[in-house]
């Protein structure tokens, strides 16, 4: 594996190369903002299209309003109560994000990841680092350093910073005058969002989930894993996942099922390396038993939204 450390690590984003960083949402595939050369090999690497942009992460508030000129009390209120941490902010930006950080939209997703290491290398480098999920386009994302050596082999530099804690990608949320609107579903949670805001009196604005209408990142098959996944309820009888996987063409004699914990944060903190786990025994089918919980929790919308798309919408009565 071509792991290095936190000062090669430097070294190598300052010379415009490519290096994946640990975050504690999922591994990143990190290049400095300013290196036109860094950008383009990120999208090259995952097989990225250009149409879809990269979030820039941050080691402080100060640094995140050097990117937007559009830095208002909300942002304050929820940069204070969730950086850092999985909270991607989707806010105006200035001439200081290369458009093709944005695939030429005019917002930018800024965040500031809580892992010392990644902190640490961005506060050394001064500058912002760009990084996407540090996986092939549509693949399952990194939560290790041995995940993203299996993505890209020798060819990706990795700073091992330990197997990613909380497990899936940051909550992504547009600040607008008036509202947020989330447009992918994580830790960060749209009551713990209103929450924070009601706190600084800020109760006026409005929180909800939506679809983007501009960034077609949050595609609907994304996340996927080698091998089919199928959804259950955890009272689904053994009888309907045999029936649903025969409906699917899939070959029955060897899938592989896991019952999901009942808790959504050790849910998320597994799914993607139970996937990649049960795919390299090469099954003809991924069947993942969910609790019943996740029909009353909120805590559960990350994880669904990342499982059913991983599945390609191959659910049965969830
Ligand atoms: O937790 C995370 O967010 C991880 C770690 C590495 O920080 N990063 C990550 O990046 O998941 P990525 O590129 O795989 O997903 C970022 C998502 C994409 O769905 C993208 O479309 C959306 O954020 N996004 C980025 N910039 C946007 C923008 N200007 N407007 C709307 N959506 C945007
Ligand atoms: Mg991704």
């Amino acid at each position: 594996m071509n792991k290095v450390n936190i000062e090669k690590a430097y070294e190598l984003l300052k010379e415009n190369k490519i290096v994946a960083i640990p975050t504690e949402t999922v591994y990143g595939l990190a290049g400095i903002i300013s290196s036109k050369q860094a950008l383009e090999l990120i999208f090259k690497t995952k097989g990225r299209p250009l149409f879809d942009p990269l979030i820039v992460h941050v080691s402080d508030i100060e640094m995140a309003k050097t990117l937007t000129d559009n830095w208002n009390k909300t942002c304050d209120v929820l940069a204070r109560a969730f950086w850092p941490g999985p909270l991607t902010l989707i806010l105006e930006k200035n001439n200081k994000v290369d458009p093709l950080i944005t695939a030429g939209l005019k917002n930018v997703g800024i965040r500031m990841p809580s892992h010392p290491l990644t902190l640490e290398l961005i506060e050394k480098l001064n500058s912002p680092i760009a990084a996407p999920s540090a996986n092939k386009f549509k693949k399952t994302s990194p939560t290790s350093a041995l995940h993203v050596h299996e993505e890209f082999g020798e060819a990706v530099p990795i700073l091992d910073g330990g197997s990613s804690e909380i497990g899936i990608e940051s909550t992504v949320a547009q600040v607008f005058e008036n509202e947020i609107v989330i447009y992918r579903p994580g830790k960060v949670t749209a009551g713990a969002i209103k929450n924070a805001l009601l706190m600084d009196g800020l109760s006026h604005i409005d929180v909800r989930y939506g679809s983007s209408p501009v960034a077609p990142g949050q595609l609907d098959e994304h996340y996927r894993p080698d091998v089919p996944l199928i959804l259950l309820d955890a009272n689904s009888p053994y009888e309907m996942m045999k029936n649903k996987v025969m409906e699917a063409g899939i070959k029955r004699e060897k899938i592989m099922s896991f019952k999901l914990p009942s808790s959504p944060e050790l849910a998320a903190r597994i799914i993607y390396a139970k996937m990649r786990e049960l795919s390299k025994e090469k099954p003809s089918a991924i069947a993942f038993y969910l609790p019943t919980s996740i029909h009353t929790d909120e805590n559960w919308l990350g994880v669904i939204n990342r499982l059913i798309k991983a599945s390609s919408f191959n659910f049965l009565s969830i």
